[in-house]
């Protein structure tokens, strides 16, 4: 693999350098680090600032309004450094990826007509192609392709242009067929579409042989996990147990679920799988049963707090994380309360919220009960405030506890590392050596709203005394 890239370069002569801005979700973080495999194949090296960058592709999100303007705006910035560079005498494409490409298309064009390349998620695999006919005229490409970009992307680490690091995303299903009124996301990214499971674990394989000692498995909407295989379709539950088995993999985690597709045996694989990590991310958006009716996010307040019950009886210390919307239209202040009650009772660990923000071609965006930003602004202040004490309070749970955090990479200051608890938190610690891609346990000694701080647990200190550095990596996980 490398000779070949090696001796396609040699054949272009050159190196070429690759610039790429990711915005929104983590899918889009995999992606971009998918590209840059497809094109390192193709002779381009990755580079930090787009000013002496061949090729930058912004890699975008559409969730919400502010989102895709901010890629204007960067594109606007883009197009001074291109014209620039023209002056001296270089070329710069310029391609836009991810959900604004796919949501815009030939929009994009119109209001940034200096942009070579538009092209929606599931087009990446044609990218050589894409950008071979860019360089003759502006091309678009939002075609939903027949065939799976899956079964054409290069393997995942063909290249040494992406580093998956220790904490490592996979996808393993895309697109969503939910449907919220509110979203965009079944419209940029498409129908849903399951890997295999034997190409989930090979690229897990790939992923662990890479370094990875955390994979987080993505979809957007992921517990509808139903992979092909060749024993039958296999759920999500079933994959997890699965990918824990491999050797060297330390920790398992899965994002974003749906309320909905949470099922009895997924619940069941927090109790039974060490290897899957006490954290679950799941949306709730309200705690109004009109508002969630009128979501389409079909279920209720009532079900989502039976379904966390479940969760804390099956796995009692999992952590628990949240999306919320506020000024949804139509809601009502005590359908707002709802949902402020319900975000006080479950003593989230972490939480997302935002405006209510209408995206054009969604059914709620035509809602004539739109409400005022003012409106929008101060509820989600409101939820913020309840948030962000829970968030607090959960952390402030933690000094005193000796946890197992697992190192990815250095800290701020001399000697210092910084890994994730069990339960998703940062935590820097100084170390006694280089703990990247190990778990050591960790006393916490300080909590802060996103982070926690401590030290070496005595009793590794006393081990590290007697023992080899490394002499208690392999531990089992917690
Ligand atoms: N697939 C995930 C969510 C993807 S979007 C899921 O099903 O939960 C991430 C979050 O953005 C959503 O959970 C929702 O809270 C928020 N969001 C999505 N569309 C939005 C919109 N139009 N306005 C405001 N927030 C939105
Ligand atoms: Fe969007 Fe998630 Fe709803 Fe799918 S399930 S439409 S991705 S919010
Ligand atoms: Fe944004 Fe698309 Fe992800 S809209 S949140 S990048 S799926």
């Amino acid at each position: 693999m490398i000779d070949r890239r090696a001796a396609q370069r040699r054949d272009n002569g050159v190196t070429k350098k690759l610039y790429v801005k990711t915005y929104g979700c983590q899918m889009n973080v995999y992606d971009s680090a998918r590209m840059a495999e497809v094109l390192a194949a193709h002779g381009y090296a990755a580079t930090g600032t787009p000013e002496d960058a061949d090729l930058v592709i912004l890699n975008t999100c559409h969730i919400r309004e502010k989102a895709a303007e901010k890629v204007y705006s960067e594109l606007g910035r883009l197009n001074r450094i291109k014209q620039a560079r023209r002056m001296a005498g270089q070329a710069m494409m310029l391609a836009v990826g991810g959900c604004v490409g796919q949501a815009e298309g030939e929009e994009l064009l119109r209001r940034a007509p200096f942009v070579d390349l538009v092209m929606g998620p599931q087009n990446y695999h044609r990218l050589p192609d894409l950008l071979r006919r860019a360089e003759a005229r502006a091309t678009v490409d939002t075609e939903f392709p027949s065939e799976s970009k899956f079964d054409h992307l290069p393997e995942v680490g063909g290249g040494a242009a992406a580093d998956h690091g220790v904490s490592a995303f996979l996808t393993i299903q895309e697109g969503c067929d939910r449907f919220c009124t509110f979203c965009v996301v079944p419209y940029t990214r498409g129908a849903e579409y399951s890997r295999p499971p034997e190409d989930v674990e090979r690229e897990a394989r790939r992923l662990i042989a890479l370094g990875a000692r955390e994979i987080t498995l993505l979809g957007q909407n992921v517990n509808a996990y139903h992979g092909a295989g060749e024993g039958g379709e296999m759920s999500l539950a079933g994959l997890i147990h699965r990918l824990a088995e491999l050797d060297g993999l330390k920790r398992l985690r899965y994002t974003t679920s749906h309320p909905r597709d949470l099922s009895a045996d997924l619940i069941a694989a927090h109790g039974d799988v060490a290897r899957l990590m006490p954290f679950l991310h799941l949306p709730v958006q309200s705690g109004s049963d009109r508002i969630l009716k009128a979501m389409n996010r079909q279920h209720t307040a009532d079900d989502y707090r039976r379904l966390i019950e479940k969760l804390r009886r099956a796995r009692p210390d999992i952590a628990l994380s949240s999306d919320f919307i506020t000024g949804f239209p139509g809601e009502t202040e005590a359908e707002f309360e709802a949902t402020l009650a319900l975000a006080r009772e479950i003593d989230f660990a972490q939480a997302f919220s935002f405006k209510y923000s209408a995206r054009p071609g969604t059914p709620a965006a035509d809602s004539p009960d739109q409400l005022g930003d003012e409106i929008k602004s101060a509820r989600l202040a409101a939820l913020q405030t309840i948030l962000a004490r829970s968030q607090a309070a959960f952390n402030a749970t933690m000094v005193g506890r000796t946890l197992e955090v697992l190192f990815e990479r250095p800290g701020r200051h001399a000697n210092q590392l910084l890994g994730r608890s069990a339960y998703g938190q940062w935590v820097h610690a100084e170390m006694p050596g280089d703990y990247r891609g190990r778990c050591a346990d960790i006393l916490i000694t300080e909590a802060h709203t996103n982070s926690l701080a401590g030290q070496p647990a005595l009793r590794h200190a006393a081990a590290e005394a007697q023992a080899a550095p490394g002499a208690f990596e392999e531990r089992p996980p917690a």
